[in-house]
């Protein structure tokens, strides 16, 4: 399997504090039979030393440097990018994208959407990018009006679901809006988001298993293999389906069932 999104450099943002525990995460994922690993530090959010990009460089370096030998597990560059007005710049400036092609991931808010996404989403897609929006289950507005995360992604960008979502760590309520999102083909990757070794570890397969009641073994593999796989070779993703829109589908479902239920009362 491949894990797309994850933090595994210390002393850069809220994942690891030491390399050891990094290592600690690696055997972790290495278990759970995840052969790639790309690491997405925060960028604009949660990262210390102001962002500098001579210290990521730094620990990405270290990273390489520790684990380059092991031939269990490959490791690949990222970032996970909170929305910002000048995103385009620092983009190019800093090379912020998955293995430095034109994948990157995104981050909202937890509890907004800001205004001008979808004109910011244009001009990066303008530009070449393909944005990959981070967890949206997650976000209370995707979770409360499912359209606007519909919207995104019917105009080309993709959407990375986390794997503690599937299972129900994150609670219930995140739990039923990843598998909204997965019927409607509005989440394309499965990731673990992982900090740490304890509370948030890199694990995927216990989150292929939820998907696979949900959309099939084939496509919830594919979301930690061949997905992930065509976006680490910069790549256009297999198709496994177009979006849908929930709302069109509840009133569609409404329509009918009230037809049913009045011819037949
Ligand atoms: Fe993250």
């Amino acid at each position: 399997m491949i894990d797309l999104h994850t933090h595994f450099l210390p002393d850069w943002d809220d994942g690891p504090e030491t390399w050891e525990e990094t290592e600690k995460m690696v055997e972790i994922a290495i278990a759970d039979g995840i052969k790639k690993i790309c690491v997405t530090p925060h960028f604009f959010r949660f990262s210390r030393h102001g962002d500098n990009p001579e210290i990521l460089e730094d620990r990405i370096q270290k990273l390489f440097d520790r684990f380059g030998s092991d031939n269990r597990i490959e490791f690949y560059r990222g970032a996970e990018i909170f929305i910002y007005p000048n995103l385009i710049s620092q983009i190019q400036e800093k090379k912020l994208t998955i293995n430095q092609g034109e994948y990157f991931f995104i981050e909202f808010p937890s509890d907004q959407v800001p205004p001008g996404t979808k004109e910011l989403f244009y001009q990066l897609m303008l530009a070449g990018y393909t944005p990959i929006i981070s967890h949206p289950e997650r976000n209370s507005v995707f979770g409360s009006q499912p359209q606007l995360l519909y919207d995104l992604v019917n105009r080309g960008c993709l959407a990375q679901v986390t794997a503690m979502s599937l299972t129900g760590e994150f609670g219930s309520e995140v739990q039923k809006r990843a598998e909204l999102f997965l019927e409607n083909n509005l989440v394309h990757l499965i990731a673990s988001d992982a900090h740490d070794s304890q509370r948030r570890k890199p694990v995927l397969s216990k989150a292929v298993e939820a998907a696979s009641k949900i959309v099939g073994r084939d496509k919830a593999e594919a979301m930690v293999e061949e997905v992930p796989q065509a976006i680490l070779n910069n790549e256009i993703i297999p198709d496994w389906g177009s979006p849908i829109n929930p709302k069109i589908k509840k009133k569609f479902f409404n329509f009918f069932k009230d037809r049913f239920f009045k011819k037949n009362s």
